[in-house]
């Protein structure tokens, strides 16, 4: 099986391009970042904010994340329901940040995203997947671009879907978001040591999406 795995901070394109370059591949795209956002809004359910003052454990063992296919799209499930849309939110985002640095909710995902891997030819993106879930992937990719570039798009996503945010706080969330997963103490966003370098901040998404190409077809070549 091959696997693409593709890491970066937030509104990098990860999620875009990945989709994007798996349909080229026909691999399937799996966005491990919503299966961190699933969990975040089970404890925002639960009533928790980012402090997650609770016990952590307790709530994992009555809590069920599952990953459907959906005409190649991923939908994802939080207790049988389809929470793809609600996850999406910027307070998901932020409860997604704090219970991400959890171990116990990092193990808890852990083989269920390597099995992805092992069944299938997949493009896996998020913060830990070239350094953690899969060190052996047979290609790596760190995506980033500048702060602000990506706030710029975070907050056009977000206005194009009818939402009001101001640009600043977009700005701020990413900034919190970037410190929050690169700093926490297991699996920090960290580019591995074999992954390649891609910065998207210059250039059209089509021009992202031929350059992450080149590097998964140069190295297939090379292997
Ligand atoms: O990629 P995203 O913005 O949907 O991710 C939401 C949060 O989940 C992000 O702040 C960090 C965390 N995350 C992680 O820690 N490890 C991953 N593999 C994917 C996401």
């Amino acid at each position: 099986m091959i696997s693409v795995a593709i890491d970066g901070p937030a509104g990098a394109g990860k999620s875009t391009i990945a989709k994007a370059v798996s349909k080229k591949l026909g691999y399937i795209y799996v966005d491990t970042g919503a299966l961190y956002r699933a969990v975040g809004l089970k404890f925002a359910n639960a009533g928790f904010d980012t402090e997650l003052n609770c016990n952590i454990e307790n709530i994992l063992s009555d809590t069920n994340v599952t990953i459907k296919f959906v005409n190649g799209e991923q939908r994802v499930f939080l207790d049988g329901k389809d929470v793809s849309d609600l996850i999406r939110t910027p307070n998901a985002s932020m409860m997604a940040s704090a219970v991400s640095a959890k171990p116990p909710v990092r193990a808890f995902l852990l083989d269920m995203q390597r099995k992805l891997a092992m069944d299938n030819n997949v493009i896996m993106d998020g913060r830990d997947i070239g350094t953690v879930v899969l060190p052996n992937a047979t290609v790596k990719i760190f995506l980033t671009a500048s702060a602000n570039e990506r706030a710029r798009r975070r907050y056009k996503e977000l206005t194009e879907r009818g939402e009001k945010v101001d640009f600043n706080e977009v700005l701020k969330d990413i900034e919190t978001r970037d410190y929050n997963d690169s700093h926490r103490d297991i699996a920090p966003l960290k580019q591995a040591d074999d992954a390649i370098f891609a910065d998207t901040t210059e250039g059209s998404f089509e021009d992202s999406v031929n350059l992450v190409l080149d590097i998964i077809n140069k190295r297939l070549e090379n292997k």
